[in-house]
């Protein structure tokens, strides 16, 4: 039979991406505040779309369309897998997710930038993002008890390995991420103006929050990049199938563009084309390494295998 769940959850995916990016073009063009009130916009849901009202206002639009199309995602998933009741419990709490990051969304606005509320925006939206991406990638393909896992010719082992390394390069990457939100929202993307020092000095004098959520996110971006460059060497050397290595060599590339990103940040001054990419890299390098650990898991453990009854 044909099920619809797997692709809405991979619409919702790619959804993500598209508003991830579009809300860090909201804060570079400072059209954080075009719209007072919310979650109406000058008190209408249909404002006029100029200057920063478009941004502002397109981004809450895409941020509604995401709620509904989730929505249908997790009804379908409750209509066509009663055999795997997780896959429902997992989507419901991303229904709930997406609304509490509705009213932060919210709250950005009616308390005018918070930058707690606004850096917690952004990790709110990076979580979804991943249990987004793990529930697409857990219901690709065949799925139910004793079903091959997604992408064949893997042993239990390596797909045990995958999922740690590729567990700690999404941890890292979503710590450092935060952290850059931090940046962000402090104000303090230009309190490094110069790279590879940081005012001139290997550790600069750390007398305040800029500087320092700064200079960890330069500290934190090698041992992210390590990380992800990690997980390239092992698949140099593991028996993985061709499709996840060519995940893994994606994953590898990006860090190295978004690092790239970072520095071109710096050096136009946080102009908005950069910037609002160095955002929209951070989400699909999380997106791809969450998508990596669960094909990992996928073909370590067969997640639908009915559980052993403990005998008294
Ligand atoms: C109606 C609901 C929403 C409202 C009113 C809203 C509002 C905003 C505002 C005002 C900003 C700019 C924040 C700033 O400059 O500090 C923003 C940024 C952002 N929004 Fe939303 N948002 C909503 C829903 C969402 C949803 C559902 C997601 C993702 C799942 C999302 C993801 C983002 C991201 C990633 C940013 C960029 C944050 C950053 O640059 O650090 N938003 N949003
Ligand atoms: C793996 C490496 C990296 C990751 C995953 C990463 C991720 C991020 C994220 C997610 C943000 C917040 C964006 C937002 O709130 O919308 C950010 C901000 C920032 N990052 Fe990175 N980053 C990395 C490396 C770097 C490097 C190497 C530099 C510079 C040398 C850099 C410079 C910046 C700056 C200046 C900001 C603040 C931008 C602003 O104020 O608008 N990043 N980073």
């Amino acid at each position: 039979m044909t099920t619809l769940h797997p692709r809405a959850f991979k619409v919702t995916v790619v959804w993500t991406l598209g508003l991830l990016f579009l809300g860090s073009i909201v804060h570079a063009t400072e059209s954080s505040l075009a719209c007072p009130d919310w979650p109406t916009c000058f008190g209408s849901m249909m404002p006029e779309m100029s200057g920063g009202v478009f941004w502002e206002h397109l981004h809450r639009l895409v941020a509604g369309g995401l709620v509904m199309m989730f929505g249908l995602a997790t009804w379908l998933a409750k209509k066509e897998t009663p055999d795997r009741p997780w896959i429902f419990r997992a989507s419901l709490a991303g229904v709930g997710l997406l609304l509490v990051q509705s009213v932060f969304g919210g709250l950005t606005v009616i308390y005018q930038l918070p930058d707690l509320v606004s850096t917690t925006h952004l990790s709110l939206a990076f979580i979804f993002l991943s249990l987004a991406t793990m529930l697409a990638v857990a219901t690709h393909g065949s799925v139910g008890p004793g079903a091959p896992p997604p992408i064949g010719g893997f042993g239990a082992d390596d797909g045990r390995r995958l999922t740690i390394i590729a567990s700690i390069a999404a941890s890292s990457v979503f710590v450092q991420s935060v952290v850059g939100g931090l940046v962000r929202h402090t104000d303090g993307g230009l309190s490094c103006p110069d790279v590879p020092l940081c005012l001139g000095q290997v550790v600069p004098p750390l007398v305040n929050i800029q500087i320092t959520s700064h200079f960890l996110h330069r500290v934190m971006a090698v041992l992210a990049t390590v990380a992800v460059l990690w997980l390239y060497a092992w698949a140099m050397r593991a028996d993985v199938p061709v499709r996840v290595h060519r995940w893994i060599t994606a994953a590898a590339g990006l860090v190295l563009v978004q690092v790239a990103l970072g520095v071109l940040s710096v050096l136009t001054v946080l102009a908005i084309p950069p910037v609002s990419l160095h955002t929209l890299v951070a989400a699909a390098l999380l997106s791809i390494l969450v998508a990596l650990a669960t094909v990992g898991t996928r073909a370590a453990v067969d997640i639908d295998a009915p559980k052993p009854v403990s005998l008294p």
